[in-house]
């Protein structure tokens, strides 16, 4: 007989199992089963093997759907004030771009961030990763990049281990070092790199602080040479890396990071199709941020048939950060996914499921299987589908967090 810690029966599965017969991977009048923090059994209700029932806590879906637990894998969520006057600034016709060469734009939030205690840092961005689990997201990646200086960009990683210590929600730090060139460093780029290779990464690494290493390479952001060097020192200190490209214009930043065998490009609506293939051979994903692009209004798409044709893993996240994306919402990414970007909901689900557990080198979940991270979220639906579809009608009503209920 099973002993296991916990059972659900009478429930539908969207397993997110890679499978060309179903999209969704799905299990139909199912059960799932968990022991000590992982999926110890699922499949079909009829072929439930027989358990202690009398000591096992037993729920009832009531015919509702079970996912994998949703994955945020891009996220800005610790940084101080925001940025409504800008919000206001770009509704009279400033762009994005005009506000960070004025001086404005991340360079604001760095001043606010630099301000700010580590506590008062902790509390806000501990609400954040709160209204993201409220949606049903289990796993959140978090980037520096508002210090700008080692001993702020220092207190950014520090709050992002306590957050990941105090909250039930699994908290992935990046560095992200190179988001800006702080006005210390102004007309000197190169020198502002040799700081974050040679002082901040080595501290970052040493202390266990990040587990990847963003850039913005972008013509408001640095180089592809500068890109390139603070990659390449990540690596040599055994950090994975990702990358901000191609988002307002095409550097090539997307074919370095893959060439790196990166886990993500992010953004990418300007990539090109020689980068697209280096991705797909590299096996690095495209992650998408519909967020960004209808705050700033973008009319350029990530080029979708392309990401199609050459079978690139897709993910999609808010990037919620106080600029271009202020929206702490992954269930209304989905449905921007599908809405602005023309994914089907499928693909928007895979994307903040499989592939984004993928985009942060995570194997142990984002899909339902014996053995992975009991990371679920069951949800009052009638199909997969209307998680997408519809928005504000949050639906979730349990969210299971390495097997601990979080939210009955
Ligand atoms: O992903 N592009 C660079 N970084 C962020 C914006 C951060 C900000 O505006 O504060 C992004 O869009
Ligand atoms: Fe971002």
């Amino acid at each position: 007989m099973q002993q296991w810690d916990a059972v659900w029966l009478n429930v539908n599965i969207a397993t997110m199992v890679a499978n060309t017969q179903c999209a969704y991977g799905t299990i139909e009048n199912a059960a799932i089963a968990i022991k000590e923090g992982a999926i110890a059994w699922l499949g079909s209700k009829d072929a439930l093997p027989e358990f202690d029932a009398l000591s096992t806590p037993i729920y009832d879906g009531k015919g509702n759907w079970i996912t994998p637990g949703l994955i945020d894998c891009h996220t800005h969520l610790i940084f101080g004030g925001n940025r409504a006057n800008e919000f206001e600034m770009r509704l009279s016709g400033a762009s994005y771009e005009d506000i960070a060469k004025q001086g404005g734009g991340i360079l604001s939030t760095v001043k606010a961030t630099r301000e700010a205690s580590a506590e008062a840092l902790f509390v806000a961005a501990n609400k954040h990763v709160n209204a993201l689990m409220a949606e049903g997201v289990t796993t959140v990646e978090v980037k520096s990049g508002y210090g700008l200086d080692t001993a702020n960009e220092i207190k950014m990683l520090e709050v992002a281990q306590l957050l990941n210590q105090h909250h039930v929600v699994d908290v992935q730090s990046t560095f992200l070092g190179a988001h800006a060139l702080p006005a210390e460093y102004k007309d000197d780029a190169d020198g502002y790199i040799d700081v974050v290779c040679n002082e901040m990464l080595p501290q970052v690494a040493e202390r266990g602080l990040a587990v990847a290493v963003d850039v913005f390479c972008e013509g408001i952001g640095f180089s592809y040479q500068q890109t390139e060097r603070v990659l390449t020192k990540a690596k040599e200190l055994g950090l994975k890396v990702k990358l901000h490209a191609e988002q307002l214009s095409d550097l090539g930043g997307a074919g370095l990071v893959a060439d790196l065998n990166g886990l993500s490009a992010d953004h990418i609506e300007y990539i090109s199709e020689a980068s697209i293939e280096k991705m797909a051979k590299s096996g690095t994903v495209a992650v998408v941020l519909p967020g960004a692009f209808y705050t700033l209004r973008e009319t350029k798409l990530p080029p979708f048939d392309l990401f199609r044709k050459h079978q690139l893993d897709i993910a999609v996240a808010s990037d919620f950060n106080p600029g271009s994306s202020p929206i702490c919402s992954l269930q209304l990414m989905m449905n921007m996914a599908c809405t602005l970007f023309r994914l089907t909901p499928s693909e928007a689900l895979a994307g903040v499921t499989r592939n984004a557990a993928k985009a942060l080198g995570l194997d142990d979940r984002g899909t339902l299987e014996v053995g992975k991270r009991a990371d679920f979220a069951l949800w009052d639906i009638a199909q997969p589908a209307q998680l997408a579809y519809q928005f504000g009608c949050n639906p979730l009503q349990q969210l299971v967090i390495a097997g601990n209920v979080v939210k009955q």
